[in-house]
């Protein structure tokens, strides 16, 4: 391993076990979005004992399935978790993540963008909450203009066609390491859709300032709250699912062996589209008013309410310390 991967390593080891900020999203993002999906669920009577069936990218530490677990929203039993389907690209990581979580529903050695269409995966859908808490851009730099991670979620979003389900995503923003062809087809994407829409477009303005080509001068980051989760809102109601913004995170990442990026989160909530023309007619309105919506969302910045609330950086880093201390007693299976 060279210096440079080395520290690379031992700064994400780190950032994964003390980084209060991503801690933040954890506990007020995810799980706080997660208890209300399984409320959701529980609202059934045919689901009303069940706990929610959970697709991640845990990482070594696994911190997100147990902060679920200790939260009741995902199962835990002495063996595994039962309703858990994992994915991870790092041969070493996934038997690291293994010997943690002990027997999972599902695992996945691979990425996820080539995972996505394997029929072996397409079986264990649909599921209540996807995590998808990526390392990388959405559209990296030594990837394809058409990048797969676009077209992985795609695939995600149709195998949960009329489905009800949340839909969690992190992902980097760090203009460097940024496809720049991609970047400008999502742009004229997003363009050409204000053609047929002034109303798109006058919002738009308005609520940041100016058009897509300024914002993305101006902040790379800021353009990517306001333009993907349109393109995500779009992408549902194609597969009879509509959405709505649950939040948006961002914080700030410096790592020494490079540039400073932003770490993105957004949380999306689908319900499943009703039926006949009306209700056909009630989700496109509706999913134009939460893009609408979106345009006019601020991200949460969490090291600005962090630095001002330092109480509450200690809780986290305590809690964060906490969930690694107590690992999860799995008997050998
Ligand atoms: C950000 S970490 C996960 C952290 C975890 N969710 C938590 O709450 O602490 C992401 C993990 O997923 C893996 N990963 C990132 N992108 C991936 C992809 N596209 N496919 C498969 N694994 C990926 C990384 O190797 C890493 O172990």
């Amino acid at each position: 391993m060279s210096t440079f991967e080395r520290e690379k390593r031992e700064y994400f080891q780190k950032l994964y076990t003390e980084d209060t900020a991503k801690h933040y999203v954890r506990v007020h993002g995810w799980l706080e979005a997660a208890r209300k999906r399984l409320a959701k669920i529980r609202s059934t009577e045919r689901r009303k004992r069940h706990s929610a069936k959970y697709f991640t990218l845990p990482g070594e530490y696994a911190v997100d399935v147990l902060l679920l677990a200790n939260n009741g929203i995902i199962q835990q039993t002495e063996v595994g978790f039962p309703r858990v389907v994992y994915c991870e690209r790092d041969l070493q990581t996934v038997s690291v993540i293994n010997k943690k979580l002990g027997r999972c529903m599902g695992v996945f050695s691979g990425t996820f963008e080539r995972v996505v269409f394997t029929r072996d995966f397409q079986s264990y859908c649909p599921f209540d909450i996807i995590n998808l808490d990526l390392t990388k851009e959405i559209f990296p730099l030594d990837g394809r203009p058409e990048s797969n991670t676009i077209r992985a979620i795609e695939k995600l979003l149709w195998l949960h066609k009329n489905r009800e389900f949340d839909f969690y995503l992190t992902f980097k923003s760090s203009r460097k390491e940024t496809n720049p062809d991609a970047v400008r087809e999502f742009e004229r994407m997003v363009i050409d859709n204000f053609k047929n829409n002034k109303t798109w477009e006058e919002t738009f303005v308005k609520n940041c300032g100016g058009g897509v080509k300024e914002l993305l001068k101006s902040d790379f980051t800021l353009f990517w709250c306001k333009s993907f989760p349109k393109w995500i809102l779009e992408t549902g109601i194609t597969n009879n699912v509509a959405g709505s913004l649950q939040g948006e995170y961002i914080y700030l990442r410096k790592p020494p062996y490079g540039a400073p990026y932003h770490i993105v989160t957004f949380l999306f909530s689908f319900a499943r589209k009703s039926h006949g023309l009306m209700g056909k007619h009630k989700a496109v309105s509706e999913c134009k008013e939460e893009i609408f919506r979106s345009f006019a969302l601020t991200p949460f910045d969490v090291d600005k309410y962090l630095k001002e609330n330092t109480a509450e950086k200690t809780k986290l880093k305590e809690d964060l310390a906490r969930i690694l201390k107590t690992p999860p007693k799995i008997s050998k299976v």
